[in-house]
């Protein structure tokens, strides 16, 4: 079984809505559902904003379901200036943006007693989301963009912020959760993807585009995870 996680209400609704058979089960006051999308069965998590959050829900789910990979579903904001607004960027790799041990010679976003500072997405769900995503964007007349997400406890609204983020880490995209679920994903062995939609630009107009856009391009990420899963 494929699990799903996402953040926000409105990043999981539409899949929600197209699911039959739910059950519901809520774990340390996380809300999972399990169903079936497409033929296939699918753990949907709600885990609300942020790396806490999102590494709990994960944590949660890799314990008690069966899960064999897991998706992490949603919006981010745009860092490389290539990605526009409704375009995908799916994860080669992530890092936490705001971890800094550099004091005692970690290279930013390094997490002292971890191998590495990047978590790098499994090829066979990135290639799947490659594949779906194509098939999608072609509708709604976006890119899909391959490449590295960054992660951290802040909603990223100004050009300084953006500028740091694209220069220490070559980041495409920014986000509140998808390197902690990466991070437990790799401690556990579990394959993932992160699949972001992009909802503002990262900047000063970030604070308008967000609620203007999220509904919309959250819709975008969901419907190439669930192209994604009836062809897994
Ligand atoms: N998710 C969507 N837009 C974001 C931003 N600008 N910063 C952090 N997370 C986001």
């Amino acid at each position: 079984m494929i699990g799903i996680i996402g953040a926000m209400e409105v990043e999981i609704r539409n899949i929600l809505d197209k699911m039959e058979n739910i059950k519901t089960k809520n774990i340390g006051n996380v809300d999972y559902y399990q169903g079936e999308l497409g033929g296939r069965s699918v753990l949907v998590a709600l885990c609300r904003v942020g790396k806490v959050n999102a590494a709990h829900a994960t944590s949660i789910m890799i314990a008690n379901f069966d899960v064999t990979g897991i998706i992490n579903v949603g919006v981010a904001g745009g860092i490389s200036a290539d990605v526009g607004i409704g375009d995908v960027v799916v994860s080669s790799d992530l890092v936490q943006h705001d971890v800094d041990a550099t004091t005692f010679g970690y290279a930013l976003g390094h997490v002292p007693s971890l191998d590495d500072a990047f978590f790098a997405a499994d090829g066979a769900l990135v290639n799947a989301t490659k594949k779906a995503g194509e098939n999608v964007l072609a509708k709604y007349g976006r890119k899909l963009h391959i490449g590295r997400i960054a992660t951290g406890d802040q909603f990223i609204a100004s050009p300084i912020d953006k500028v740091m983020i694209e220069g220490n880490f070559g980041a495409l995209a920014v986000e509140m959760e998808g390197a902690a679920i990466a991070q437990v994903c790799t401690l556990t062995n579990t394959p993932f993807v992160v699949i972001r939609a992009i909802s503002d630009k990262a900047d000063g107009t970030a604070h308008e585009d967000f609620p203007a856009f999220v509904d919309e391009t959250a819709q975008i990420s969901a419907a190439i995870v669930m192209d994604m899963v009836s062809n897994l």
